[in-house]
């Protein structure tokens, strides 16, 4: 599929999948949060930690700081960002009941404690300027990139961070089709593994033609500099399959730098 216009392609994908993102992703969340995070590992082949342990790797910490992550799900990064840096204020919100329920319980067993509200993302529940680092994780091809980065730029203090990672759509044309062509075989099989309901079997397509319609490491380094994002960094694993973005708001009256940096291998 020819991608559409960078400036288009928001509009484009919630044409396309607006009704899934209203309706489908909410039940497809129910039926897959008793087993979300067992799944990812076999879907991945057993790689997801070693994705998440790069995604945390970007992330610089200082005692007592307010973390917020946006689409938490089961508090995956609440609990790893706790882990490293106990002091942490953390909050957490996403649309489902369901995942935030099994995210609670989870960082309760390990005796943490994360905020947690249900809400849409796209309008956040929080002041300007309140938290020193945000992060969202494995979310965003399911939501209006823009408007949601905009979002998160308004609750980031100046001088904070954005933390992103998600699967993206890869530069490289045989990648790509590699990559679908290996979705297409491990999400059937994870699901008949763990006896997923109606919801998530019939999404199966859908994961694939969203990340179709998705950015590729580099487009997402210019949709954050576009929205007045600084020092836009991007790491990109496995040919661009996945992406890995740090950006920063910049203080008051000091304007980008306008430079950005480019870490680690892949395409950018
Ligand atoms: C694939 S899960 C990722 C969860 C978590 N970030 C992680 O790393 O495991 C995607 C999450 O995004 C949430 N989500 C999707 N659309 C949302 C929206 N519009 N507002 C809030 N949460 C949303 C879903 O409920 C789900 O928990």
């Amino acid at each position: 599929m020819t991608p559409t216009p960078l400036a288009e392609r928001d509009a484009f994908r919630l044409s396309r999948f607006g009704a899934v993102w209203q309706q489908e992703l909410e039940d497809i969340f129910v039926d897959v949060a008793p087993y979300y995070d067992r799944a990812n590992y076999v879907a991945s082949l057993g790689l997801w930690g070693w994705f998440s342990r790069r995604f945390m790797a970007m992330i610089e910490l200082r005692p007592g700081q307010r973390v917020l992550d946006v689409c938490a799900g089961t508090n995956a990064v609440g609990i790893a960002l706790l882990k490293r840096e106990p002091s942490l204020e953390v909050h957490a919100i996403d649309r489902s009941a369901a995942m935030q329920a099994v995210g609670r319980q989870r960082a309760e067993a390990l005796g943490m404690h994360i905020d947690g509200r249900i809400g849409d993302v796209h309008v956040l529940p929080f002041p300007d300027n309140h938290f020193d680092v945000v992060t969202l994780q494995w979310a965003s091809r399911h939501l209006r990139v823009h408007d949601l980065f905009r979002e998160i730029h308004r609750v980031l203090k100046p001088g904070g961070h954005f933390h992103h990672c998600d699967m993206l759509r890869p530069g490289n044309p045989l990648i790509e089709r590699l990559y679908y062509a290996f979705l297409r075989i491990s999400l059937p099989i994870t699901g008949l593994f763990y006896r997923s309901g109606t919801a998530a079997m019939n999404a199966r397509k859908y994961f694939i033609d969203a990340i179709e319609a998705f950015y590729t490491a580099d487009e997402l380094s210019q949709v954050l500099r576009g929205l007045g994002y600084c020092e836009v960094e991007s790491k990109s694993l496995l040919a661009g399959m996945i992406g890995l973005h740090r950006a920063a708001k910049s203080e008051p009256g000091q304007p980008c730098p306008g430079i950005a940096k480019h870490r680690g291998h892949g395409s950018h």
